[in-house]
């Protein structure tokens, strides 16, 4: 396995931090540009190498993504070597996102006619020919590309998808040059044995290397179809950083895998994310403020009792010592 030249060994997993993206496109209130720049520096900090920033869509589909052209800039300055990517529905959304300098960008190709239609206002085959188009270009312009095909599990307007459906987006977006194929669980209706189905299919076609997941934690099950994925090869992962995230076009999309608890589970397991769980905990606690509600994953009370454990002996240390 390679990453950016860099050789990966078996037990490594690459994260991608989806929050800035996914996590706040939903938020009602407007979140101004500091505030999402921040926690962006602070997943570099925490050793997040890739992140999703924004997205260039409509700013009237999505408004709170309306900044996204000062956003990247400032991303791109001070963080050099991050692979910052951005979610683009359509060449527009690419051109706007290769002005700004982003160096990877992302398609949005849901795997059922009314998914495309709600979400970006294109039929299924439409919505392949726009994503391959602006996959073409972006490689083109010597970007990297990622693609996602939403709604691989289930769809919230048309109920379980289609596998074949499935497997014909991503071979269309593989054949366009997607370098890597995100599968999305966008409403979080996916089981491990759904994941063993779809991604072991998926597998017969494509390396592992090539394939990433993306999972909502809607009925519980993020984590452990992250646990499947893991055991059929995959090590590609989308995650959210205190859970945040949820899709404004999926109604009953809940937040997302939890970054912390997935690098929780990782860890523990004997995996290497080359992520800080302190770190991490550290962002959540500032989103909480920032956000005003409380977030974090399935362990978040248990980590920062842990927290609190640890600082508790470092201080009576301190008295003893
Ligand atoms: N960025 C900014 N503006 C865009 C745009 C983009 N990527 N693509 C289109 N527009 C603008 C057009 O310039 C046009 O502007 P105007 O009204 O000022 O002339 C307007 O949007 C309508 O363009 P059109 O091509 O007809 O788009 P549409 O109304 O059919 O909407 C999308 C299609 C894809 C732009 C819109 O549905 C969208 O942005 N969806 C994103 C959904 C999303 O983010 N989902 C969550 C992530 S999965
Ligand atoms: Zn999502």
């Amino acid at each position: 396995m390679s990453q950016n030249g860099i050789v990966m060994s078996q037990n490594e997993i690459v994260i991608t931090d989806v929050s800035p993206r996914d996590g706040l496109q939903n938020q009602p209130v407007h979140v101004p540009l500091q505030t999402k720049a921040e926690p962006i520096d602070r997943l570099v900090r925490a050793g997040v190498r890739q992140i999703e920033v924004t997205s260039f869509v409509s700013p009237k589909a999505v408004p709170q993504m309306a900044d996204a052209g000062e956003l990247v800039p400032r991303v791109v300055a001070a963080h050099p070597q991050l692979r910052a990517s951005a979610l683009v529905p359509n060449l527009k959304g690419l051109e706007r996102a290769h002005a700004a300098g982003a160096p990877e960008i992302a398609v949005v190709l849901s795997a059922t006619e009314t998914m495309n239609q709600k979400n970006i206002n294109m039929g299924l085959a439409r919505a392949i020919e726009v994503s391959e188009d602006a996959l073409r270009e972006a490689t083109r312009l010597g970007l990297r590309t990622r693609a996602y095909v939403a709604v691989a599990f289930e769809c919230p307007f048309e109920g379980p998808t289609d596998r074949e459906a499935v497997r014909h987006c991503v071979a269309r977006m593989a054949e366009a040059g997607a370098q890597e194929i995100v599968i999305a669980d966008t409403i979080g209706a996916a089981s491990p044995g759904a994941v063993d189905g779809v991604i072991g299919m998926l597998l017969r076609d494509l390396p592992a290397d090539r394939i990433g997941v993306h999972f909502h934690d809607t009925r519980g099950m993020a984590l452990a179809n992250a646990w499947a994925a893991l055991q059929l090869g995959i090590r590609r992962f989308d995650a959210s950083v205190g859970g945040i995230g949820g899709c404004p076009f999926a109604p009953g999309a809940a937040g997302n895998l939890a970054t912390e608890d997935l690098v929780l589970m990782a860890e523990s397991s004997g995996y290497r994310t080359g992520l800080s769980l302190p770190a991490l905990l550290e962002i959540v606690d500032f989103a909480e403020g920032a956000l005003n509600r409380p977030l974090g994953g399935r362990s978040i009370t248990w980590q920062r009792k842990q927290r609190a454990q640890q600082s508790d002996d470092v201080s009576a240390d301190r008295v003893t010592g």
